[in-house]
């Protein structure tokens, strides 16, 4: 069976399951944070390590500014409520992506992660206003500032994913088979999986299910 650390997940599909039930994009993405709420909790049941969320893209930003405005206020509301639940759990929060939000939001993201630092049962990555490319392209100035070499572990150093192993798993929901500039480097030899169903709809029997299938599949890595 293999073995699993790392699961990452690109929540999509929130804004048409909210159009087509409540006619309202917003409401889709609070429904979302119900969905999140159950995969957190069974990622701890699975005893994964690592649980790493897609929630706002470097390219979310051309959304308009109501649906941008209500994401935040959404993720503002979450930390202030669950926070100390997530560190009764023993979960550790880190943000990955640039924190250029307005300063009460900047301030609340890096007071969850300094109050969980030491936490140890799982992590989560939250990606947000995260871009791959972004990232890849600031670890090689990083990599020049210093007069590094150019190699695999100088160039993993800068990502900020370091120190964390690349998914075994990624699951997409929303019926959409694409990257959306997430983890480019680190999805290298994931198995992905693309689910039909919008992210309020997905469920911990969906996950189990995906992880289950994932446990048997053969991992080459390249051998036969
Ligand atoms: C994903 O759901 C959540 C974010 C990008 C914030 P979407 O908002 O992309 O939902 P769809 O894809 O439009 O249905
Ligand atoms: C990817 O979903 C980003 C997140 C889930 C946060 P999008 O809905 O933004 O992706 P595209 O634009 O359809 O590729
Ligand atoms: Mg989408």
């Amino acid at each position: 069976m293999n073995p699993l650390n790392h699961v990452a997940i690109i929540m999509d599909g929130n804004g048409r399951w909210g159009l087509k039930h409540k006619n309202s994009r917003n409401k889709g993405h609070k429904a979302g944070l119900h969905t999140l709420e159950k995969i957190i909790k069974e990622s701890i049941k699975q005893k994964i390590r690592y649980l790493t969320l897609y929630a706002f893209s470097t390219e979310n930003w051309r959304r308009p500014k109501k649906e941008i405005n209500y994401l935040f206020k959404l993720l503002e509301n979450f930390l202030l409520n669950k926070i100390n639940e997530l560190h009764g759990q023993n979960i550790k929060l880190k943000i990955i992506g640039v924190k250029n939000f307005s300063n009460k939001l900047n301030k609340l993201l890096k007071s969850s992660e300094k109050k969980t630092l030491k936490n140890t049962k799982l992590q989560i990555n939250l990606a947000l206003n995260y871009g791959s490319k972004f990232e890849i392209l600031n670890a090689f100035n990083m990599i020049n500032k210093n007069n590094d070499k150019i190699n695999e572990k100088n160039l993993r150093k800068h990502l900020q994913t370091k120190n964390i192993p690349d998914p075994e798993i990624l699951i997409r929901t929303g019926n959409t088979k694409r990257l959306s500039n997430f983890l480019l480097w680190q999805l290298a030899y994931t198995e992905i999986f693309f689910e039909k169903k919008l992210w309020p709809e997905f469920n911990e029997k969906n996950y189990i299910n995906i992880i289950k299938k994932y446990k048997t599949i053969k991992r080459n890595f390249g051998k036969i």
